[in-house]
């Protein structure tokens, strides 16, 4: 990609509906939380497109999976995606209702070609894409949090100055 290319922005919304449906099934409620006028950031807009429906990909698999267990009628599956603006940083968090992280796996996720998913489900690469784009392209931190029964939750930080860094350096 050119540096040309590399934009100020404020924020990146995925084209979810640009998205194959695979299982027309399948409903999951989406809750956007946005952070009002939050101050642009410099960022690599595709990369974090990238990352953004490498998450949403993985919440709307665990809801869907927690929903085809089939054992909570009431069940509704739901992510969310909340931005924060941190003065110095932005925040995006990306919590979902399904299918927990067992804490033994917890410290593999990121790691290359690590899957719980079947084969042709998963590649298990998306986090570990992800987390090179995070944090060696952007300088950010890239976590992850889960607790038994309630929640997934992935945590994005990105530096605000950092594309100057990245500008300067191409320069
Ligand atoms: N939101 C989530 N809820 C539960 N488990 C998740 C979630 N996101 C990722 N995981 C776990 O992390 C693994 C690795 O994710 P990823 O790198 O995107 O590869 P893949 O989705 O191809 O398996 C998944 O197989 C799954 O076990
Ligand atoms: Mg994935």
């Amino acid at each position: 990609m050119s540096h040309a290319e590399r934009r100020r922005r404020g924020g990146v919304e995925p084209r979810l509906s640009r998205w194959p449906s695979q299982d027309a099934s399948f409903y999951i409620k989406l809750e956007r939380d946005f952070a009002e006028a939050i101050a642009a950031s410099e960022l690599v807009p595709q990369d974090i497109t990238r990352v953004c429906l490498n998450l949403f990909r993985n919440g709307f698999y665990a809801a869907n999976k927690r929903q085809k267990e089939g054992n909570e009628p009431k069940f509704k599956p739901t992510l969310k995606v909340s931005t924060k603006d941190l003065s110095d940083a932005v925040g995006v968090r990306v919590p979902d209702n399904g299918i927990v992280i067992a804490p033994k796996i917890k410290d593999k996720l990121f790691q290359p070609f690590f899957t719980t998913k079947p084969t042709g489900e998963g590649t298990g690469l998306g986090l570990s894409i992800s987390y090179n784009i995070v944090t060696q392209e952007h300088g950010g931190t890239i976590t992850v949090d889960s607790q038994i029964g309630e929640f997934a939750e992935f945590t994005v930080r990105l530096r605000r100055a950092y594309g100057a860094t990245i500008a300067e350096a191409a320069s």
